[in-house]
């Protein structure tokens, strides 16, 4: 833990979320959608992060991104949410090289491990962050600026008490969409019953009020898209015989 602290990736590890203070200065506690996991960084991912951080690597700001200025380029941008290891996340920014990637993980190995596979496909287009992901759309994602957002298997909470802790809540899916540019999507997908129907129920009961559209010609799910890899939980939940939901919702 001290070596940590003494570390540029021990440090980030410190600061996923900024702290809130009510107006007499009371710390405020929020409902968060993630515990911080204990699990170690690897000395390879912990130099990952201090090495690469320059060139790929994002910090939370009090202030609206400039995505032209962080990708030299005007490319729609897509957000990921918790990308885990990274991996399906850098499989598709090398498919995609007309996209730009921001990818937005808590969890600092996989942070660590995203940066090296980034590294061993030489993609570009993709820049990461270390921070809780409901704070850099609230307050450094500008409008209608983004072409996408993708949550693939999020935390499903599974015990009722834990739902409030699931990400995908309306006012979530109101702010995501107002980042959205028209004609941008919503791509969730999860391995948990439960957690699929919510999905389906929050989006449908904003998509009116908001300007989303089901693309699922049965008003629910669509079929498995190829564009989507396999990712590491999702991989997980096969073995153990799950079925996906995947949901698709484009800004009109
Ligand atoms: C169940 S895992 C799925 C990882 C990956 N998408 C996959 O399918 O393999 C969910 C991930 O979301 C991350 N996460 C949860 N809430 C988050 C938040 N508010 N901001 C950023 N990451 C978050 C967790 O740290 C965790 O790694």
């Amino acid at each position: 833990m001290t070596e940590q602290k003494n570390t540029f990736a021990g440090q980030k590890r410190k600061t996923v979320e900024s702290a809130e203070f009510t107006e007499d200065g009371r710390y405020k506690r929020k409902v968060r959608s993630f515990v911080l996991r204990t699990g170690r960084l690897s000395e390879y991912q912990r130099q990952m992060m201090n090495d690469n951080w320059a060139n790929y690597g994002v910090d939370y700001q009090d202030e609206l991104f400039d995505f032209a200025k962080i990708y030299g380029n005007s490319h729609p941008v897509v957000l990921e949410i918790g990308f885990g290891m990274g991996k399906s996340l850098v499989e598709m920014a090398a498919q995609h090289p007309d996209r730009n990637y921001l990818g937005i993980e808590v969890h600092t190995p996989g942070v660590g491990a995203c940066l090296a596979y980034a590294l061993e496909k030489g993609v570009k287009n993709l820049r990461v962050m270390c921070h809780d992901a409901t704070e850099v759309l609230r307050d450094c994602i500008a409008e209608n600026s983004l072409g996408g957002l993708q949550l693939f298997f999020p935390d499903p909470w599974q015990k009722a008490k834990h739902h409030k802790r699931r990400i995908v809540q309306p006012a979530f899916v109101e702010t995501v969409a107002k980042k959205l540019q028209t004609g941008g999507f919503i791509h969730f997908a999860t391995d948990w019953g439960n957690y699929a129907e919510h999905m389906l129920g929050v989006l449908q009961s904003v998509q009116s009020a908001v300007g989303i559209r089901n693309v699922s010609i049965t008003n629910d799910y669509i079929e498995r898209p190829d564009f989507r890899p396999l990712t590491k939980f999702e991989q997980r939940g096969h073995k153990l015989g799950h079925r996906v939901w995947d949901l698709y919702f484009i800004k009109e």
